[in-house]
């Protein structure tokens, strides 16, 4: 999925360009043991591209919080749809974007289609909620030339998809069997989604995006482990529960 907020186009995907990316021997299966559906090279890289892990206290609030933690995670989907279809508009002469965010908004449809049939399922309602810091505090840092404005949402939206695919994966192992089967299940598309951002992204600059990867990593970084004043999906650790010890 992508992140909430504005109607900008955001992000997410995976690489197409390995050796771009550190590869790594550390064994993710004992954190993020869920993660049995995704070849354990792709969740690595993925989770190497991200700045950080996400925080325990957070995993612990969000198991706590299941009906906001679901609430948010529907109303993501939708973003998610809406950023590939705004990309799509903005960009139409470049194929390999249309065919790939076409696909990719399809699938978080999909997506947010299966979130409320659970979210009703557990009688609960489906409702707007404000949204969180996240996806603003990387949209604000976007560039305003066209060409460097879409390398810096693809960018961001490689970092939405990864940090969401990460937290399915920390979440599961404690989720009931539904929504840890749930979560498991979207691991692979959300992967690939990391996957089709980056390598759009490094195939539209002429130039390395390597700094500017570094640029929104340290935006993401702050994000999620800094203090927030509310819990969301992509929220950092909300001060209320920090508070209450
Ligand atoms: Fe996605
Ligand atoms: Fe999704």
């Amino acid at each position: 999925m992508t992140s909430e907020s504005s109607a900008e186009p955001s992000t997410e995907l995976t690489s197409e360009s390995p050796s771009e990316i550190p590869s790594t021997a550390v064994d993710y299966s004992s954190t993020y043991s869920a993660a049995k559906d995704v070849d354990p090279k792709d969740l690595a890289e993925l989770i190497n591209f991200l700045p950080c892990e996400t925080p325990d206290q957070w995993v612990e609030v969000a198991l706590q919080r299941q009906d906001i933690l679901l609430i948010n995670h529907a109303y993501l989907e939708k973003c998610a749809a809406r950023t590939a279809l705004n990309l799509m508009f903005a960009y139409p002469d470049k194929p390999e974007l249309q065919r790939k965010m076409s696909r990719l908004a399809r699938e978080e449809l999909v997506h947010f289609e299966q979130v409320i049939k659970i979210i009703n399922k557990r009688g609960m309602t489906y409702r707007g909620l404000k949204p969180s810091r996240y996806a603003g505090l990387l949209n604000k840092e976007v560039r305003k030339a066209s060409d460097e404005k879409l390398i810096d949402y693809l960018i961001i939206g490689a970092l939405i998809e990864a940090r969401s695919c990460e937290r399915f994966a920390k979440l599961a192992p404690h989720l009931d069997a539904e929504l840890a089967k749930f979560y498991t299940s979207l691991l692979r598309s959300e992967a690939r989604h990391y996957k089709d951002y980056l390598t759009l992204a490094q195939s539209y600059s002429k130039t390395s995006i390597d700094d500017r990867i570094a640029f929104f990593q340290e935006i993401e970084r702050e994000a999620i482990e800094s203090e927030d004043d509310q819990f969301r999906f992509h929220s950092g650790v909300p001060s209320d529960y920090l508070k209450r010890g």
